[in-house]
């Protein structure tokens, strides 16, 4: 029997100023697993992950969280329902006057009336959990960016939740302390069978913790599949891929970074370009000059 997905979202249609930013998106996640969204950057993967929490609501179609939609769900209802979420924002989000106990010790103490001695026991595992717990009594300023990612993932655990949601969880870190996280990321799926969903254009941390991944360009998604069909994909060789549909073609050159292909062939000339070779505005020629006159 096929387990019912956890998160579905069906035909999502979002809307920002009468822009499509999301048309018509297809994604079920199930249970227990890492589904990793890519996507270039204005893709709409960020405004994808917001529909999934119930930041906003989309324009059309729907998303059903535990097997029940969230149109109308609002409140206290809503409330419930991201109670089961651990969410880690690009920033980390952690309280700069609280020591790291404090930030992970937070939501617990808003969310459950907790004697203190659980709920001690239960910041000190999460921290533990991401390697912080010799850290507990620092503040964020005292850390680094990569401790700042590990807290912001402790207090993401702090309710025990049955998803993580994570939005670019290693930009802005060095290779390591990007594999670091990764591995964290992967340990936690494991230890403690969450499911996931993140949103990263890290190619190697793509392939590392995902079971499968989906694709989106200008708001469509192209595919969703398993890692082995991408991995499949990003290793054809050129005279494979060309035949491939346009769609594959597109994925491929985004896999692999690849500085011609689909994605560069359909971009419009820049307007600073379009100057330049002179279709509009002034020609090269007539531009002021940059030597100095005296
Ligand atoms: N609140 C908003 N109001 C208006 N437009 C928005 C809003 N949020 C997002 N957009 C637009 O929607 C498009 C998709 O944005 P989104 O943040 O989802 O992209 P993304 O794929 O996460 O990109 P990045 O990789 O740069 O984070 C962009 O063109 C953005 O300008
Ligand atoms: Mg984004």
């Amino acid at each position: 029997m096929v387990a019912e997905p956890v998160i579905s979202c069906a035909n999502v249609v979002k809307r920002f100023d009468g822009r499509a930013v999301l048309s018509g998106v297809n994604l079920d996640v199930f249970p227990g697993e890492t589904m990793v969204i890519m996507g270039g950057s204005g893709s709409g993967k960020s405004t994808l992950l917001r529909l999934i929490i119930g930041s906003f609501a989309p324009d059309e179609g729907e998303v059903r969280l535990f097997g029940s939609s969230t149109r109308g769900l609002r409140g206290d209802a809503l409330d419930e329902v991201r109670k089961r979420f651990g969410i880690l924002f690009q920033s980390g989000a952690l309280f700069n006057s609280m020591t790291l106990y404090e930030n992970v010790a937070l939501p617990i103490r808003e969310h459950f009336d907790l004697d203190p001695h659980i709920i001690d026991i239960q910041v000190k595992i999460k921290l533990e959990l991401v390697g912080l717990l010799e850290h507990a009594d620092k503040y964020p300023a005292q850390i680094s960016g990569g401790m700042k990612k590990r807290a912001g993932l402790a207090r993401a655990l702090a309710l025990d939740p049955r998803i993580l949601f994570y939005d670019e969880p290693s930009a802005g870190l060095d290779p390591v302390t990007s594999a670091q996280i990764d591995h964290l990321i992967v340990d936690l799926s494991k230890k403690l069978g969450v499911t996931s969903v993140v949103v990263t254009h890290e190619m190697d941390s793509a392939f590392t913790i995902a079971d499968r991944m989906a694709m989106l360009d200008k708001g469509r998604m192209l595919k969703v599949e398993t890692r082995e069909w991408y991995d499949r994909l990003r290793k054809a060789p050129d005279a494979d891929a060309a035949a491939l549909p346009e769609d594959q073609r597109l994925i491929r050159q985004f896999l692999r970074g690849d500085p011609e292909g689909p994605i560069t062939d359909r971009k419009d000339l820049g307007l600073l370009q379009r100057t330049l070779l002179g279709e509009t505005g002034p020609t090269v020629a007539s531009m002021p000059s940059l030597t100095p006159t005296r």
